[in-house]
C-alpha cells in the first residue's frame, strides 16, 4: 500500500522507440508527480564528447567535463530542459551525431556511475518521480514502488519512427530503421557496463497493439490500483 501524495517513484524502462518517454511524461503529469528522462543525461554527455574533442577511450576527460558542465534540469520548463554550462542543449541532445554515438558513450563505466548517483539526488530532491531509462528499476531504483518494463516489436518501432519523419516532412526508409532499431538493441543489451535488462519486479507491456493513450491509460490503471491495495 502506498499513497499517491507521498514519495513515491516509478520507473519506465524499455527500448528505444516503444514511447517510454512521451508515456511516461504524461503519466507523470496524471499523476501530479515530475518526470526524469535520463537518456537526455547520456545524450548530453554524448553532445559533450563531440563538441569538446573528447573520445569513447578517454572516460576519466569526460567524466570531468561532464562534472565541469553542471549538468542539471530546469525544473521550470516542461518537459525539464536539459542544461549544460549553464544553457539549454535541449535540441543539441536530438541531433544525428549525438544519437550515433550515445550507445557506445552509455556504456562507459565511469560516466555510468557519475549519472547513476546524479539520478539518486534528483530523487531525492524530487521524490514523487516517475523515472525512464535503460536502468531505472534493475539497477538505479530497485526499490522502486511500480516498475515498467516497455517492449514493442522491432517492425512496429521502425514504423512509430517512419511516422515522425515524414510527419516532419522528411523521407523514411522502413527497413533502414528496422536495420538501426535493432542495432541499437544489440548495442544498448549486450555492453557489459549498464546493459539494458528487464527488472525482476517489472510488470511488463507490449505496446505494439495499443495507442499512446491505451498505453498510459494501462499504467495509469495499475499504478492507481497498486495504491488502492490493502
Ligand atoms: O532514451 P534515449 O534514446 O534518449 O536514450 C539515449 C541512449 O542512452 C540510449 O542508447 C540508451 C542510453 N541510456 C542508458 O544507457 N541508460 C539510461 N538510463 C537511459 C538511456
Amino acid at each position: 500500500m502506498f499513497r499517491l501524495d507521498q514519495p513515491i517513484i516509478i520507473t519506465i524502462d524499455g527500448p528505444a522507440g516503444t514511447g517510454k518517454s512521451s508515456v511516461a511524461r504524461q503519466l507523470a503529469k496524471r499523476l501530479g508527480l515530475d518526470f526524469l528522462d535520463t537518456g537526455a543525461m547520456y545524450r548530453a554527455a554524448a553532445a559533450i564528447a563531440i563538441d569538446h574533442g573528447i573520445g569513447l577511450g578517454e572516460p576519466e576527460r569526460l567524466v570531468a567535463k561532464v562534472i565541469e558542465a553542471d549538468l542539471h534540469f530546469d525544473w521550470s520548463q516542461d518537459p525539464p530542459a536539459m542544461l549544460a554550462f549553464g544553457r539549454s542543449i535541449n535540441s543539441r541532445i536530438r541531433d544525428l551525431d549525438v544519437t550515433a554515438i550515445v550507445s557506445p558513450v552509455a556504456g562507459i563505466a565511469a560516466l555510468r556511475d557519475h549519472m547513476v548517483r546524479k539520478q539518486r539526488i534528483i530523487a531525492a530532491q524530487h521524490p514523487r518521480l516517475v523515472t525512464e531509462g535503460r536502468d531505472q528499476g534493475s539497477v538505479v531504483f530497485p526499490d522502486a514502488m511500480v516498475q515498467f518494463y516497455l517492449t514493442a516489436s522491432v517492425q512496429e518501432r521502425a514504423r512509430r519512427r517512419a511516422q515522425q519523419l515524414t510527419a516532419g516532412g522528411g523521407q523514411a526508409d522502413t527497413a533502414a530503421l528496422e536495420r538501426d532499431i535493432d542495432a541499437r538493441d544489440r548495442s544498448d543489451m549486450d555492453r557489459a557496463v549498464g546493459p539494458l535488462r528487464r527488472p525482476e519486479r517489472a510488470m511488463v507491456l507490449d505496446t505494439s497493439d495499443l495507442s499512446f493513450d491505451q498505453v498510459v491509460d494501462e499504467l495509469e490503471r495499475i499504478v492507481r490500483r497498486k495504491a488502492a491495495e490493502p
